[in-house]
């Protein structure tokens, strides 16, 4: 430290002036802090000024004190009024920078969607699951042995071409896109041990046009279930649960005969939907039936030992008997005010 110099008048007027200015100029906290401990601290002049009092000879103490205690006191008040104008400037500051503009326009935007298709199928998925079956899943291009042969189809079976099959050249290599989802009962029955009990949703395509009531894409459940000792009543009570799951707990179902290479019997199932928009009424949900033995055995399956039911609906014919919609167009045409209308569920 510099050797003190002697109080005099003009050496504590020109310390409290270096102090004011110095002071007077902070604008923040951290300047502030900065000057004070300058001007008013340990280390300031005047706080010298005051240590060297005590070693002047008596008679000057009185006046030397008075001089300097008076600097000191200019000089704390400055800061302290400083810290009164950087107080209240900083609150200023930080009220303006958190101000929130209740008039201004809020950003929007549209979250978008999951499509009901999506919704349905899963809720279905989730129900076999419930019901401790598993999930299956097969290709959308798939070989015509899974789609046709596997299933018991013939070769020149009429149902090949009645099912309006898309099918993907070369020829030679025999893929086609899945005109239903009965192929995931053949991938499901080579791929696990028995017994089975698969569920499986997606999509199909046949060669329709896009009108009100068809698409040439659409959505499948199928379920197929091969154990010892299954029957038909264990189908007609599977489909029974899913029907009420669908459409409510009055909903029933009815099955006539009908023909499908891979069941036998075969049938064709009906629901009840008791609270259909123009009255109660049966439609046509899908088809199902036991599993035809011809299948098992390509599965390698000995149908003397297992049986088994299986089944297959459609997933848009689903929704639009749910929700009494009329015009199939609206669920492909990916408008998300269509989806919108079925709830943000995730
Ligand atoms: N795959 C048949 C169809 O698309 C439905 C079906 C599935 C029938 C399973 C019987 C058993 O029409």
């Amino acid at each position: 430290m510099s050797t003190p110099s002697p109080i005099t008048e003009e050496a504590v007027a020109r310390a409290v002036e270096s102090a004011l200015a110095a002071i007077g100029a902070v604008s923040d906290s951290a300047s502030l802090k900065a000057a004070r401990s300058a001007h008013a601290g340990e280390a300031s002049a005047l706080a010298q000024f005051n240590a060297q009092i005590r070693d002047l000879p008596g008679d000057q103490k009185a006046a030397a004190g008075k001089l300097v205690g008076q600097a000191r006191a200019r000089v704390n008040q400055a800061v302290a009024e400083a810290e009164e104008r950087i107080l209240v400037a900083e609150e200023q500051a930080r009220l303006e920078a958190e101000a929130v503009d209740v008039t201004a326009l809020p950003s929007r935007w549209n979250r978008g969607a999951r499509h009901p298709l999506s919704l349905l199928m899963e809720e279905m998925s989730d129900l076999f699951v419930a019901m401790g079956w598993e999930i299956g899943e097969g290709p959308e291009l798939e070989h015509e042995w899974f789609n046709f042969d596997a299933l018991n189809f013939d070769e020149d079976h009429p149902a090949r071409a009645l099912q309006d099959t898309f099918f993907v050249e070369p020829a030679e290599r025999h893929l086609v896109m899945r005109t239903h989802t009965s192929p995931v009962q053949i991938r499901s029955l080579l791929s696990r041990p028995l017994p089975v009990y698969v569920a499986a949703v997606g999509r199909v395509y046949r060669t329709d046009e896009l009108d009100a009531t068809h698409t040439p894409v659409f959505h499948q459940i199928e379920g197929i279930a091969i154990d010892k000792g299954l029957t038909m009543a264990h189908l007609r009570g599977t489909l029974e649960h899913l029907a009420r799951a669908m459409f409510g707990e009055g909903a029933q179902i009815r099955l006539r005969p009908n023909y499908f290479p891979f069941t036998e019997p075969s049938a064709e199932m009906d629901v009840w939907q008791p609270n259909a928009k123009g009255g109660a009424r049966w439609v046509e949900w899908g088809g199902c039936g036991m599993v035809n033995p011809n299948v098992l055995r390509s599965a390698g399956i000995d149908p003397d030992e297992y049986q088994g039911f299986a089944f297959g609906m459609g997933i848009e014919r689903t929704l639009q008997f749910r929700n009494d919609m009329n015009d199939m167009r609206d669920m492909v045409e990916g408008d998300v005010r269509f989806s919108q209308q079925f709830g943000m569920v995730v």
